[in-house]
């Protein structure tokens, strides 16, 4: 399989070019190729843009080349012929445009549709990353920004893994700090023979809130609760195990929620790192990073007014003392190559700190483009109707579990509605509302540009028109209902049919097929889901041309066509899957 797999078809092309460009620069200009999609298709599919570069790089040096133009001639005729490509041109200061071939194109997507579109996988420079995301935090209720994390970072996950990367999926959830002094005196209060019940403290944001006000207003508690830390830290036994009761309650909780997601996660919480502090604080120490300053030990970042606290006045440790030792762990005994951290916007600021720290004690080149590489992954705020962070009347923050709920219950309505309770057995019915339902509230997330806010609306997101799951999925599904209308036995027709892109609108949604591999590459490289979603719906439309101006089943043309079909239903399935949505076949 891994020879089938040859790179996208954008490194394809620009294997070409390497070896053109070698051929036609002298060896100390090198340069990487510059390949991009044509902006204009009646040009052609792709576009070289090395020759004006070049041209800047020569100019004046008793260069053979006369202009930018004859570097771009030279560079087409020094191509080395394949198959791939079915004509060249040039067009203003040298820009190499290519016509890739129909017969090619055609038998890639062959190939793929016998083979699986495993083939297609991206190929990336890395072995082994680290997706850090979802992470809430213990007995504070998750929230839509965790939401986010979740969503988010598991597509990426599912991009990189689809990219043969092992990816460590790391939830690293809040379960240490000086809060779990407070929330353990409570327990001992509330529960003083030691027997607590999930069912009295189920609402662990209430518990939160009635041991934090305790703990404000009863200097007693107070005291008690600030030496509970240090017998929990300690290790003594009774606090240990009165924590560990806390993080299983809070832990129920949201694996409630990726159950419901399909999210799959492995927590390794901020406890975890724990031990690694000293160590990892000694090495930074050593190489003269940390200093003393007011009271606390620091690292100062040039260019930022506060420097970053590492050990407190207390002499505690902190969110970012937590976070080198996690890197360094990541980075030593995990073997990771990129550590991917999704969290919203709002902690950049500490990212960037503790990345520059991370690279002045050389545990990450300087440079952004060389691995081992951290990455932030920042989104921004969900948003209400009314233009404020997103909540509920009954609640501050929503709780993600009703939202789930609504969405599934209105595609219910909807589809009985359209008359499918009669239609389809109960069963079918929900698993058909789930699948749709929390698609829709994936889809909404991940179409924006991550970093911008946006508003939860259950109403846009679940129309059944325009760019939503909605949409997608019942076209997905009309797709198949073609395939299945035809009486065709398509795994047959795969093997023994030919695949012929004759009509325009069938090389252009065979074009389009093709591009997923470099698109998903993008998305991951990116870090950028959105980029994913706008191919998935340009799919659907260069699909819909299609259908609408080639007649398929009973048409001269009805075999190629239905394996074109199919290739569009599988393209469009690996999308859902890298978006984590369920796929539906029947609507
Ligand atoms: N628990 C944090 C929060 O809810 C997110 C943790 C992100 N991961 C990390 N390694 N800092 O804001």
């Amino acid at each position: 399989l891994d020879q089938e797999n040859v790179g996208s078809l954008k490194q394809q092309i620009a294997k070409l070019f390497e070896e053109s460009l070698r051929l036609t620069v002298p060896e100390e200009l090198a340069v990487e190729p510059s390949i991009a999609p044509c902006q204009n298709p009646k040009f052609g599919d792709y576009q070289c843009n090395n020759a004006m570069g070049l041209w800047s790089k020569v100019k004046g040096k008793g260069t053979q080349f006369r202009g930018p133009q004859p570097i771009g001639q030279a560079i087409m005729k020094n191509l080395p012929s394949s198959e791939i490509i079915d004509s060249c041109s040039i067009a203003g200061p040298g820009f190499v445009n290519v016509v890739l071939s129909q017969q090619w194109i055609a038998k890639s997507i062959q190939r793929m549709l016998v083979n699986g579109i495993e083939i297609w996988a991206p190929k990336l420079p890395i072995k082994r990353a680290v997706v850090d995301f979802s992470s809430p935090n213990i007995a504070k209720e998750m929230h839509v920004g965790h939401l986010r994390s979740t969503i988010i970072g598991d597509t990426l996950a599912r991009m990189l893994e689809y990219s043969n990367v092992n990816v460590l999926r790391r939830n690293h959830v809040g379960d240490w700090g000086t809060q779990f002094g407070m929330l353990i005196e409570y327990l001992f209060e509330m529960f003083p023979n030691g027997e607590v019940n999930d069912q009295a403290i189920g609402d662990l944001e209430a518990f939160y809130k009635a041991s934090k006000q305790r703990f404000d207003s009863d200097p007693a508690f107070k005291e008690r609760a600030q030496k509970a830390v240090v017998s929990l830290q300690g290790g003594e036994e009774r606090y240990r195990t009165a924590w560990k009761q806390i993080c299983e309650i809070s832990r129920r909780g949201y694996n409630r929620v990726y159950e419901r997601l399909g999210v799959e996660l492995e927590e390794k919480g901020e406890s975890f790192y724990n031990p690694y502090i000293p160590g990892a604080l000694e090495l930074l120490s050593k190489q003269g990073l940390i200093e003393e300053s007011e009271g606390a030990r620091v690292i100062f970042i040039e260019g930022k007014n506060i420097p970053l606290i590492v050990v407190k006045r207390d002499g505690g440790y902190n969110y970012a003392s937590t976070d080198l030792a996690a890197l360094w762990y990541r980075l030593n005994e995990e073997k990771v190559e990129w550590i991917i951290y999704v969290t919203d916007v709002g902690q950049r600021e500490h990212f960037e700190m503790f990345f520059t720290a991370a690279k002045r004690a050389g545990w990450l080149p300087a440079e952004d483009n060389k691995y081992p590489k951290a990455s932030h992954v920042g989104f921004g705020l969900v948003l209400g109707e009314d233009g404020k962070r997103f909540r509920t009347r009954s609640t501050e923050t929503v709780k993600l579990v009703d939202l789930l709920d609504e969405a599934k219950s209105r595609c219910k309505t909807a589809l009985i509605q359209r008359g499918k309770g009669e239609e389809w057995t109960d069963e079918e019915l929900d698993r058909t509302a789930e699948a749709v339902g929390y698609g829709a509230v994936k889809y909404a997330d991940l179409k924006n540009n991550r970093t911008t806010n946006y508003t939860f609306n259950f109403d846009q997101m679940l129309n059944d028109k325009g760019n939503t799951a909605v949409y997608l999925l019942y076209a997905h599904a009309r797709i198949c209902s073609i395939i299945r209308k035809s009486g065709k036995d398509i795994e047959e027709l795969k093997k023994v049919e030919k695949l012929v892109l004759a009509h325009p609108d069938e090389r252009v949604l065979g074009f389009h097929l093709l591009q997923f591999a470099e698109t998903v590459e993008e998305a991951c490289t990116n870090l950028l889901p959105n980029v994913l979603c706008e191919y998935l719906y340009n799919l659907s439309e260069d699909f819909t041309r299609f259908y609408t101006n080639c007649q398929v089943v009973g048409s001269a043309e009805e075999t190629s066509r239905l394996l074109l079909c199919e290739a569009t239903a599988v393209v469009m399935r690996k999308c859902f899957h890298l978006l984590g949505i369920t796929p539906v076949y029947k609507i």
